[in-house]
């Protein structure tokens, strides 16, 4: 199996248009390997998580990033780092899709990177995360781990990436994640054989 059929959907934390994170998300859209496509969730129109909106319906809003992220074959998290953790627009639309019946997150490949203006380019917002990806049973990679310190470096005005190494590592996670995705899928025909 090749990466031509990987369909990863990619999520940014961060709504403000001049968005370092959503910067990097489109980079990542233009260095995915061949085949591999990656396509952009909205997620600054979900309502604030509300059981009782849930205990309603799911709203359409809700019901669409559900469905995206259960049709994709990987999730790709862009996350800034707000206060040591993730921002609570991504916070949000995790919580919102984690909620049963059917959470799409469970089984899912996913990847994550993040841009700050920190030096530590989201660690710690990363390790939140992971954290939170336990409880969803997503399959995470583990490395490279790509943090994006110093943001307003390494990016031009019109927001396209420039820095090369920065390419590179962004490059790399993708790859990384179109094999273990073909890995976790291999594994999957195996035990259903
Ligand atoms: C509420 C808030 C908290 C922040 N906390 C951190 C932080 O803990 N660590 C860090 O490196 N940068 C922090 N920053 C700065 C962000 O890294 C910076 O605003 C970055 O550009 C946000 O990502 P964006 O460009 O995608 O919007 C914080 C910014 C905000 C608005």
């Amino acid at each position: 199996m090749t990466s031509a059929s990987i369909r990863v959907v990619g999520l940014s934390g961060s709504l403000r248009q001049g968005s370092y994170n959503s910067a990097a998300l489109r980079a990542a859209q233009a260095l995915a390997p061949d085949g591999m496509t990656i396509d952009t969730a909205a997620i600054g129109d979900l309502p604030l998580y509300n059981e009782d909106l849930r205990a309603a319906g799911y709203p359409p809003e809700v019901a669409r990033l559900r469905a995206q992220i259960a049709s994709a074959d990987a999730v790709l998290f862009v996350t800034p780092e707000y206060n040591y953790s993730i921002s609570g627009v991504l916070k949000n639309a995790i919580d919102w899709a984690s909620r049963p019946p059917d959470q799409p997150f469970e089984g899912k490949p996913v990847a994550m990177m993040g841009a700050s203006g920190g030096l530590f380019g989201t660690a710690r917002a990363q390790n939140h995360l992971r954290q939170m990806l336990v409880f969803l049973n997503a399959h995470p990679i583990n490395k490279p781990q790509v943090m994006i310190g110093q943001a307003a470096g390494k990016f031009d005005e019109a927001g396209n990436l420039t820095d090369e190494p920065t390419r590179q590592h962004i490059r790399g996670l993708l790859e990384s994640l179109a094999a273990w995705t073909q890995r976790l899928r291999a594994g999957a025909v195996a035990k259903a054989e």
